[in-house]
Parts: C-alpha cells; sequence; structure tokens
C-alpha cells in the first residue's frame, strides 16, 4: 500500500508525534508520460493525475492535513465554501475523523455529481444564494465565530499538504520540469506550487490558466469571479493565462481521446494554455485537477452522442462504420 501522504511527507510538514493522522490513501498519484499530445504540440509534456486521488481530486493532499491538524487542535467541526471538490474532499476527511462538516455551495453553480458525493459524505450541505465568493466571506465569518474550522486554501495547512504534488513530480523524474501548468481557480494551489518550488529549491516556472469568462464559465471547479489567492499568485512570479471555454472543450477532448485520461473540463485548462503556445519550456507537466466523473452531465452534453442501432452483427457492423 502507499503510504498516507503526511507519512510520506512527514518531514516536510507541520505535523508531530501527536498529531492524529486522518487518511483515506491519498497522494502518490500517477505521472504519465503523454507520447500523442508531447507528439502533437512538439514537447515532452506529462500528465500528473490528481483524478486518482481518494475522492477524484487533488483536494485531498490539504485536506489529509488540514483535517488532522484541526482534530490536533480539537476542532469540533469544519466549514468551507466550495465549487465542489473541496466540498467533497472536506465532507470525506471530516467523516473519517468522526466530526461534522457543513459545507457551502452557490446554488444552481456546482456540479449535480459533487453535491450528491458531499452529500452521501454526510456533510451537511447549504446551497447559498449567491455566487462562490459571498459563500466563502459567510463561511470566514462563521470560522471567525470559532465554532468550526476553516478548511478553505486560505487554511494554510491546506498549502502544505498541496506542495507535496511538486515534490512527488520532481522525485519521479528525477529532476525539475521546465514548467509546471495548473489551473487557476482561486490561486491556492498556485502558491502551494510556489511553496513546494520555493522549498526545493527549483528554478522551474509556474503557468497558471485560468477561465477568460471566470464567472460564467462551464469550468465550474473554477468558476470564481475574485481569486482570495490573486496577490499570492502574483507574488510567486506565475505566468497567468487566460483560456476561452471552447479551447478548455477542445483540451478536454484531447486528453481523453489521445492519451485515455477523463479529466474534469477545469483540469484541461492547462493543455489549452498549451495549444494556444501561451507555455514555455521543452518539458512540461500538467496538473489534471479533478477525475471527469466529476461532472458527468457537462460529458453527457459535450461527448459524441451514441448511435442505436438494432442487436444484429450487421447492423453493428454497419453503424460501426
Ligand atoms: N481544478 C479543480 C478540479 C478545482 O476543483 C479547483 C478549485 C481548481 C482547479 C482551482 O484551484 O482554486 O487552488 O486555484 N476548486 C475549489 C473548490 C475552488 O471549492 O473545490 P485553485
Amino acid at each position: 500500500m502507499v503510504p498516507p501522504l503526511i507519512e510520506r511527507f512527514r518531514p516536510q510538514l507541520p505535523v508531530s508525534a501527536e498529531t492524529p493522522v486522518v487518511t483515506l490513501g491519498e497522494g502518490s498519484t500517477p505521472l504519465l508520460r503523454a507520447p500523442r499530445l508531447s507528439e502533437r504540440y512538439g514537447r515532452e509534456l506529462w500528465l500528473k493525475w490528481e483524478g486518482g486521488n481518494p475522492t477524484g481530486s487533488y483536494k485531498d493532499r490539504g485536506m489529509t492535513v488540514a483535517v488532522s491538524k484541526a482534530v490536533e487542535e480539537g476542532a469540533q467541526a469544519v466549514i468551507c465554501a466550495s465549487t465542489g471538490n473541496t466540498a467533497a474532499s472536506a465532507a470525506a476527511y471530516a467523516a473519517r475523523a468522526g466530526i461534522p462538516a457543513l459545507v457551502l455551495v452557490p446554488v444552481g453553480a456546482v456540479s449535480g455529481a459533487k453535491v450528491a458525493q458531499t452529500r452521501m459524505l454526510g456533510a451537511t450541505v447549504l446551497e447559498v444564494r449567491g455566487d462562490f465568493d459571498e459563500a466563502l466571506s459567510a463561511a470566514l465569518e462563521l470560522a471567525r465565530r470559532g465554532t468550526h474550522v476553516l478548511v478553505n486554501s486560505l487554511n494554510p495547512y491546506r498549502r502544505e499538504g498541496q506542495k507535496t504534488a511538486v515534490y512527488e513530480i520532481v522525485e519521479e523524474l528525477g529532476s525539475a520540469p521546465d514548467t509546471f501548468v495548473i489551473p487557476y481557480g482561486g490561486g491556492g494551489n498556485t502558491s502551494a506550487y510556489a511553496q513546494g518550488i520555493r522549498e526545493l529549491g527549483l528554478g522551474a516556472g509556474i503557468v497558471s490558466a485560468e477561465a477568460s469568462d471566470r464567472r460564467h464559465t462551464l469550468a465550474s471547479a473554477i468558476r470564481i469571479g475574485e481569486p482570495v489567492h490573486a496577490s499570492a499568485v502574483r507574488e510567486a512570479g506565475a505566468h497567468v493565462v487566460a483560456v476561452s471555454d471552447d479551447a478548455i472543450v477542445d483540451a478536454w477532448r484531447e486528453l481523453g481521446a489521445l492519451e485515455g485520461v477523463f479529466c474534469e473540463p477545469s483540469s484541461a485548462a492547462g493543455l489549452a494554455a498549451v495549444a494556444a503556445g501561451s507555455v514555455p519550456g521543452e518539458r512540461v507537466v500538467l496538473t489534471l485537477t479533478g477525475h471527469g466523473l466529476k461532472d458527468v452531465a457537462t460529458a453527457e452534453r459535450l461527448a459524441p452522442p451514441p448511435v442505436q442501432c438494432d442487436a444484429s452483427p450487421d447492423a453493428i457492423a454497419e453503424a460501426a462504420g
């Protein structure tokens, strides 16, 4: 069995022998070569497949640390605002720790599959009449009142856990890539990657790919009007690239059909930046942040529709072309 993230990276994390390790077996995700995409875009592309985490997104890296520390510090409950993935991850790790999770999602703006996942994991889900930014302000205020510990990426332990993706990538490649490419929603992950790069003393750059229409993008995980970590993203020296929904969908399909990796639309923003010619470097790692099953509805809407035919071999052979 792969070690829990906290055990694998114990010396690099703010944990002690007293910290209870709340784990679901996160981290140690696949780093995949992308031969066909490398060929298409004329450089060495790698995919860090974070959909392989227990709840299907990279959030689990940070959540194992945030919830373990919250329990160590005596938390009675956790709270977050979310576009869906933080919600599911917080719910899972809170259940694992035996404490309640309160999750705020902007009503009508989050993938139904993510809300269902979060409900099944026993969290209290409130659909807030407002956008993500308003839900986050409310969560912050409730955390300030002391009833709940905030497990959004403003919680510094989240960043500590998420930086470990950089450690894994560098360990597996044997050296740093020229560029790390990640989607940019609130910017917490960009600041986590920057921390990992800093701690390891690497010269690698970061490209953070955001939706050009932040408030309305179909990539609902990164549908965030006001990135709360914008100044950290600037200080990190990340190169911010805006990509259209059409470019995201094209990249999303390419990842599936050319490399066999079904991620969620937001995760494809990085490849869209590569396709736009906005990513420097010869060796490039694209982090695919979440699993495609997280947003089945969008796949059902945009994937090539199935063709119906009779159950006879001739009819099937003809329909298959
Ligand atoms: N990719 C996925 C799949 C995400 O769920 C998110 C953020 C991001 C990328 C962007 O990362 O915010 O650190 O820049 N999801 C948050 C959530 C907002 O609530 O699940 P970021």
